[in-house]
């Protein structure tokens, strides 16, 4: 991020593992504030991640009518519009927020909601034909800027529900199509090339939602202009795996060490890394509670530390394990043998081109390391060698993913532009410090 100059000094070792509890799950946190405030009433979302992502997604259902209030204890009211959406007063700014962007412009376009949506400039590098071309067919009219990026003017209402099959497979997208589907005529369906999180489908079914999911085929009764009759209701969310990813990724590198993360989701569509960390040769332990809320599985995940042998990433896991991809380049190097991420092309749509900003990191640690087309290779152990500072790029994960790097480097690591971690792990650092490692 331009202008970011926080930066952080990691020294090496420390970290010890340990009992470990992360913030609420973003991707949940933005659909529980989205269908919230379109309910008829006020739901209280217990687990609700306050970060920079979802807060500001919480600004933008207020800017549309919805009316939200977080409490000491951390649990957000929001008390829903019952359907119809208000017309902001300005364009509606999301930051960083890739999934508040797309998922708000599903909404807008099904609500007939006339809004212009922008954010920071890293969110207005970021692709978003992907959207405009289904809420097109749908009967939206959405115009992009130059190159396909926010700022993005959202004109919908009296949407035709379409068949889509999605070029790439991503879950904001999908969530973009179902939530404008909702208030559509007809049945919306979307069919995905490689399954990918499906915490839209699980919360729209839990609301009431007509939604059948067939295969890769996930279907929606639209309900025309006045949208779906949501009733509030209670909402827990569980704590996010892709926040306790940086944890057990760095307690499976240590031989010795055990590190438990509890309460956490474990959707079978986010735990991808799971098994890349087994199969990388750390011992993984789940022990699956009451699923929260009654809609996502979560439980306990113990991860004890082994000398980590390389491997291979890609196919269907890429979408379950999308945003540890970072870790699995970062484990790369301190585990023996190669290990490749293929089929992960949509690690260059991300926060940052990841395959680029994590190829020139690694490269500055002194780990060899190679971009592909759709990922990248990495050689392991050369040893971490930094020659000088790495930099996030504006990106929360390559920032935290430096932070777990710098734990097996050879002296202290200096990552400049840290400030965007808020976006997602607010306390991280503290976290970081609490394993035992020394963070200045
Ligand atoms: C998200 C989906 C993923 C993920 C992002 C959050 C979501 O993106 O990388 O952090 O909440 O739907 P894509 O759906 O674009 O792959």
């Amino acid at each position: 991020m331009k202008g970011d100059v926080q930066s952080r000094i990691v020294h090496p070792g420390g970290f010890r593992g340990g009992v470990i509890r992360v913030p609420g799950d973003k991707s949940m946190s933005h659909r529980a504030v989205l269908l919230a405030g379109i309910a008829k009433g006020t739901s209280e979302i217990r687990g609700f991640l306050q970060a920079g992502d979802c807060l500001n997604t919480v600004r933008a259902m207020e800017a549309l009518g919805a009316r939200a209030s977080l409490d000491a204890a951390g649990v957000l009211r929001v008390t829903g519009t019952g359907g119809k959406l208000l017309e902001p007063a300005g364009p509606l700014d999301v930051g960083n927020s890739g999934t508040g962007m797309r998922l708000l412009a599903g909404l807008c376009a099904g609500a007939g909601t006339k809004v212009t949506l922008t954010g920071d400039e890293g969110l207005r590098r970021r692709p978003m034909e992907r959207i405009q071309k289904p809420l097109e067919l749908m009967g939206a009219k959405i115009r992009l800027s130059e190159g396909g990026t926010a700022p993005m003017r959202v004109e919908g209402g009296g949407l035709r529900g379409i068949e889509y099959c999605l070029p790439v497979a991503s879950a904001q997208v999908k969530t973009c199509c179902l939530l404008a589907g909702l208030f559509a005529e007809g049945e919306t369906a979307v069919v995905e090339p490689v399954p990918t999180r499906d915490h839209t489908e699980r919360l729209l079914q839990m609301g009431g939602a007509d939604i059948e999911v067939q295969g890769r085929k996930i279907r929606v009764k639209g309900h025309g202009a006045e949208g779906p009759k949501f009733t509030a209701r209670p909402l827990d969310i569980p704590g996010d795996f892709s926040s306790a990813a940086y944890w057990l990724a760095a307690g499976a590198a240590i031989p010795g060490t055990t590190t438990r993360v509890e309460g956490v989701g474990l959707n079978p569509r986010r735990t991808a890394f799971l098994g890349v960390l087994e199969r990388m040769g750390a011992k993984v332990t789940v022990e699956e509670g009451p699923a929260a809320g009654g809609v996502e599985p979560t439980g306990n995940v113990t991860v004890e530390g082994a000398r980590l042998r390389g491997t291979e990433v890609g196919g269907e896991e890429i979408p379950n394990l999308i945003d540890e991809l970072p870790l699995v380049a970062v484990l790369g190097a301190v585990a023996r043998g190669r290990t490749v991420i293929r089929d992960a092309e949509e690690m260059r749509s991300a926060e940052s081109d990841r395959v680029a900003t994590i190829v020139e990191n690694l490269e500055r640690m002194g780990v060899m390391a190679r971009g592909r087309r759709d990922g990248l290779t990495v050689e392991g152990p050369g040893g971490v060698r930094p020659a000088g500072a790495v930099r996030s790029f504006g990106d929360h994960r390559v920032a935290m993913a430096l932070a777990v790097l710098s734990i097996f480097a050879d002296c202290p690591v200096c990552i400049m532009g840290v400030s965007c971690v808020e976006k997602s792990y607010p306390g991280f650092w503290e976290q970081l410090k609490k394993t035992g490692v020394n963070v200045e």
